[in-house]
C-alpha cells in the first residue's frame, strides 16, 4: 500500500517527478524547454504552491493559469493531444508514488483544470481566458 499525499514534502516529490518526465517528453517537452524557456528554479516552487493550494487550501498561490497558458498558446498552438499527454504523465506520476483520498483528488482536479484550460484557451469558451 502506497502512502497518500499528506504534506508539502509529498507535493514536492510529486511535482519534481512529474516535471522530470515533462522536460524529456517527446510530445510536450519542447513547449516548456524551447517555446516558454521555463525557468525551473521559479516554476517548480510556484507549482508546489499551486498544488498545495488545490489539495490543502493553503491560499498561497497567486498566479493565473488561464493567462499563462493563453500566452503560451499564442507563441505555439496547444492541442488536445498536448493536454492528453500532460494528463497521462500527471496521472501516472500520482499513481507511481501515492494512493488515497488526496491522490484521487489530485487526479480529479488535474483533469478538471485541464478541461477548463482547454475550453477557455483553445476553444475560447466563455469569451476566452481573460474573463473570470
Ligand atoms: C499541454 C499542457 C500544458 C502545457 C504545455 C503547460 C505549460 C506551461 C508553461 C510553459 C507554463 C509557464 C511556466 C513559466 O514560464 O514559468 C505553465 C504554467 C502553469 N501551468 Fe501549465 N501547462 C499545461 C497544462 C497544465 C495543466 C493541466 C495545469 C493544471 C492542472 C497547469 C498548471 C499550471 C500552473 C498553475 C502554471 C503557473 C501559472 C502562473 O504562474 O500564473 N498546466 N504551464
Amino acid at each position: 500500500m502506497k502512502p497518500d499525499i499528506e504534506n508539502r514534502d509529498d507535493i514536492q516529490l510529486l511535482v519534481d517527478a512529474f516535471y522530470a518526465k515533462v522536460r524529456t517528453d517527446e510530445i510536450i517537452g519542447y513547449l516548456f524547454n524551447d517555446v516558454a524557456k521555463v525557468n525551473w528554479a521559479t516554476h517548480l516552487p510556484r507549482m508546489y504552491e499551486f498544488w498545495e493550494n488545490v489539495l490543502f487550501q493553503t491560499g498561497n498561490f497567486s498566479g493565473n493559469p488561464m493567462v499563462a497558458h493563453y500566452q503560451l498558446h499564442q507563441k505555439s498552438p496547444l492541442t488536445a493531444g498536448h493536454f492528453s499527454q500532460w494528463q497521462k504523465l500527471f496521472l501516472a506520476t500520482v499513481d507511481e508514488f501515492f494512493e488515497g483520498e488526496k491522490a484521487e483528488l489530485a487526479k480529479q482536479r488535474a483533469l478538471s483544470i485541464s478541461a477548463m484550460i482547454q475550453w477557455k484557451v483553445i476553444a475560447g469558451g466563455d469569451k476566452g481566458p481573460l474573463s473570470p
